[in-house]
């Protein structure tokens, strides 16, 4: 994997060793999301489109999106979240790749990506995600972004400890704790993982520190525009419990 996201998508805890968590942890409804792609695609005379979903954890909306009539791609570059995603959607080819340098041949009716563009946090990897997006995308198609926006997220960095514990299929518990604050245009997250087992002993817990960088609506209409999109319209997140999101979405003209 070239990309620092992708690098970091294969050793963040929450994304690769404990995967099997991610779907108790992120509880955001996938309708909303799924109902609006829905409404786009259509809109722009897709009744039945090849989506590539880029970044697509474990295969939640592709899911929803499989349900709605459309054929889904999935890739991601964590490998315990693309199992996931792939057994979800069994139909549907999975690919282990960094959107950065995607190396696929084909071209997609529609992009979807769903909270990924915030973890690529140097200017290099997200010029090189949208133009791979750009490249990917025929002519005509669309792209469907979700995205932290700056404003909101810098909001609410403050710096305190929360924590979520769940209970995971083989009967252990994760307590998963986190911290952000921001740091010169990043939220840095600071993130503590503890297990404890069956009979209630609790592993030490393991640590790791996670920077997001939240986009400008000015950042996303410059370098969309430069990967070769029009129509970009930006509106607040759909699906969202918090303000901080955005959607995005822009046509390959
Ligand atoms: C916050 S999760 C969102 C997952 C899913 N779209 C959702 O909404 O539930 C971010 C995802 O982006 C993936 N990701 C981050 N950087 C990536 C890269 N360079 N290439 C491929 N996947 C990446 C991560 O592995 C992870 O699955």
């Amino acid at each position: 994997m070239s990309s620092r996201s992708a690098r970091v998508s294969s050793e963040r805890p929450f994304y690769d060793l404990h995967a099997d968590a991610y779907d108790a942890l992120i509880v955001d409804p996938v309708e909303p999301w799924v109902d609006r792609i829905d409404q786009h695609l259509r809109g722009a005379g897709f009744e039945s489109a090849s989506i590539l979903d880029a970044g697509c954890g474990t295969g939640r909306h592709a899911a929803a999106l499989i349900d709605r009539g459309h054929q889904v791609t999935l890739l991601d570059a964590a490998p315990g979240l693309l199992a996931i995603a792939a057994d979800r959607c069994p139909g549907s080819r999975a690919v282990r790749a960094d959107i950065c340098a995607p190396a696929l041949a084909e071209t997609f009716d529609a992009i979807t990506c769903r909270g990924v563009l915030n973890d690529l946090v140097e200017d290099a990897e997200r010029d090189q995600a949208l133009s791979f997006f750009g490249e990917l995308t025929r002519d005509g198609g669309v792209v469907v972004l979700d995205v932290r926006e700056a404003g909101g997220s810098r909001a609410r960095a403050d710096g305190i400890w929360r924590s979520n514990d769940v209970e995971l299929a083989d009967g252990t518990r994760l307590r998963f704790s986190s911290r952000p604050t921001w740091q010169a245009g990043r939220i840095v997250v600071d993130e503590r993982y503890q297990l404890t087992d069956v009979r209630g002993l609790a592993a030490p817990p393991l640590e790791y520190t996670f920077h997001m960088r939240p986009w400008t609506t000015a950042e996303l209409e410059d370098r969309l525009r430069r990967a070769g999109f029009r129509s970009i319209v930006i509106q607040p997140g759909v699906g969202r419990r918090t303000t901080d999101r955005l959607l995005v979405t822009a046509s390959r003209t």
